[in-house]
């Protein structure tokens, strides 16, 4: 039953999206009764996505509500205001004496925007902070803060159930200089009093984060030399490519200060649907999670249309991307329907209601005004993620970024491609397969290339399989956060890969 209505809505917005909302959405003139049947539906799909994190951010995007966080720079100041970070974390840091540890928070105000701050971490490696990498990390959503893996996966320290914080010993700090960012802007900390700064292509993102990097270097010389990379997770598999080439193109065209870059790490991410979607009856009938019947179905009546409609969006569709959107959630939804209230970022485990893990305490931590004090964000709320700002990418999700990276890996510029194995919504052989689809130099290396296991400790984690500067990932015993699930072989993927040893 549940399945037929879904079916039917999904096709009956599909009916209208053929239609004149087409023409409405490539001119910007809205027809009130059509485009609200869309928004509607992606409204709901961004509080699905925030209910499953038991999140319940108080904005749907960040604007600062009227306030300006109190350590940021006034019009005409420095662009960029950092200060240290101390929070009270228990337990040993490892090699160092707390005092030793470079932690920072800060905004950055963004060039090329009426009014944004992007807000930032900078945890300083534990190692040796002069000659280990930096590294940035991308959460996806879109729209969700990076916070959610400082906290939950690969930052310093976690949270323990009463709100204190404990160190992390697989933190990527431990191998890296790590920063973390809140964007796209209106998410986690970052925000902007103007609509006109939100953004909905990896053009604006990509330019933002740019501009964040040379105010970054320009405020720490020091790290200028250092080895650059950039890592991620799930909708970051959108940004990633588009920022790396953004900076690639940047180092070329000497725009600004070099940028090191050495290479680009996409976790269980969304990089080419069209390949990807058509991947999901493969994943679900591999896992069991559906029948030869059903996948013969899926196979005959939901992937075509899907297939004819992922390519008309390409890289820079408009309308035709959400035509393609629409033609081809129904393969997933269709999965779903049949293999009932699993987890789809770990299909070992139930989703209980709408709540697939717990990340509440992140929000409690974050909206204390100790804590708010302290990473001098004064009266700016915290927005876990932003459904605004999810709504605001829809013509973004189905674009194909795979196109830009043979570019990059033809000028030695690595790549890693890593997925956790029981993850479904942005599973290992969709990922495996643009991977090995991908045209470049090097493409009948890779894929006649042989798999070797990835051990940690004297057990396999993982197997993989390189050639030149790309490597394909397949972590073992790990849904689609893989530094939550597997911390310590997500740390020593990323130590060995910076090092050039995995
Ligand atoms: C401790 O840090 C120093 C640099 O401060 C580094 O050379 C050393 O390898 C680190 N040791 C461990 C066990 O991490
Ligand atoms: C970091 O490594 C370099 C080169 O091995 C070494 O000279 C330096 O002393 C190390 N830094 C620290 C803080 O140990
Ligand atoms: C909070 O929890 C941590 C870890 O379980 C524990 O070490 C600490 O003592 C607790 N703090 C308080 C104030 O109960
Ligand atoms: C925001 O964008 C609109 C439409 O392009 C423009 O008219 C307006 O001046 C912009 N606002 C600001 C503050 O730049
Ligand atoms: C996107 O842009 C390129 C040129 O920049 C063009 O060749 C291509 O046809 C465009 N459309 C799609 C759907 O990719
Ligand atoms: C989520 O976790 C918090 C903190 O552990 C707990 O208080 C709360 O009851 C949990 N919520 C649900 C719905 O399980
Ligand atoms: C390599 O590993 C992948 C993932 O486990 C598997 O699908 C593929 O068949 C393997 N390739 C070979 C040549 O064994």
């Amino acid at each position: 039953m549940a399945q037929t209505l879904s079916r039917l809505f999904l096709s009956s917005l599909l009916l209208l999206l053929l239609s004149p909302l087409s023409l409405a959405i490539r001119t910007h003139v809205t027809k009130p009764s059509k485009s609200s049947a869309l928004l509607n539906f992606q409204k709901s799909q961004a509080q699905k996505l925030i209910k499953s994190f038991n999140l319940s951010p108080k904005h749907d995007i960040n604007t600062g509500n009227g306030h300006h966080a109190v350590d940021e720079s006034p019009v005409g100041g420095p662009m960029m205001v950092e200060k240290p970070l101390r929070l009270n974390v228990l337990g040993d840091p490892g090699n160092n004496s707390i005092q030793d540890l470079g932690h920072h928070a800060g905004y950055y105000r963004l060039p090329d925007t009426v009014d944004a701050r992007m807000f930032y971490f900078l945890f300083e490696s534990r190692n040796n902070k002069s000659e280990d990498p930096v590294v940035i990390w991308l959460t996806g959503g879109p729209g969700c803060g990076s916070e959610l893996a400082l906290f939950y996966e690969n930052g310093p320290f976690h949270i323990a159930n009463n709100l204190s914080l404990l160190w992390n010993d697989f933190g990527w700090d431990q191998a890296s200089n790590l920063i973390y960012v809140d964007q796209p802007t209106g998410t986690g900390f970052s925000y902007s009093s103007s609509a006109n700064d939100t953004r909905h292509d990896e053009i604006g993102i990509s330019n933002d984060l740019y501009n964040f990097l040379q105010g970054f270097f320009k405020l720490h010389p020091e790290y200028v030399n250092n080895d650059f990379y950039i890592t991620g997770e799930s909708y970051a598999g959108h940004y990633i490519p588009a920022f790396a080439s953004r900076v690639h193109q940047g180092n070329k065209a000497n725009e600004g200060i070099f940028i090191n870059l050495k290479g680009f790490a996409i976790g269980n991410g969304l990089t080419d649907p069209e390949i990807q979607y058509p991947a999901y009856p493969d994943y679900a009938l591999d896992m069991n999670l559906i029948q030869q019947s059903d996948y013969d179905n899926i196979e005959s009546e939901l992937v075509p249309p899907c297939k004819q409609a992922a390519p008309l969006c390409g890289t820079n569709g408009s309308a035709t991307c959400i035509e393609a959107y629409m033609a081809c959630t129904p393969i997933f939804n269709e999965i779903m329907n049949i293999a009932g209230n699993i987890n789809y970022y770990d299909i070992r485990k139930q989703c209980v209601g709408q709540l697939c893990y717990n990340f509440s305490n992140m929000e409690k931590l974050l909206n204390e005004q100790s804590v708010r004090d302290a990473l001098g964000v004064g009266d700016i709320e915290y927005v876990s993620c932003s459904s605004t700002v999810y709504e605001a990418m829809t013509m973004d999700w189905m674009r194909n970024l795979e196109v830009g990276i043979p570019a990059l890996l033809e000028d030695g510029i690595k790549m890693l491609v890593y997925a956790g194995e029981y993850d479904l919504i942005c599973n290992w052989i969709g990922n495996s397969n643009w991977v090995n689809a991908m045209a470049w130099s090097g493409q009948k290396g890779f894929t006649a290339a042989s798999n070797v296991s990835f051990v940690v400790d004297g057990a396999e984690k993982g197997v993989m399989k390189s050639y030149g500067p790309l490597t394909f990932l397949k972590v073992h015993d790990a849904g689609h956060l893989v530094p939550m699930d597997q911390p310590k072989a997500a740390l020593e993927m990323l130590r060995r890969w910076t090092q050039g040893s995995l």
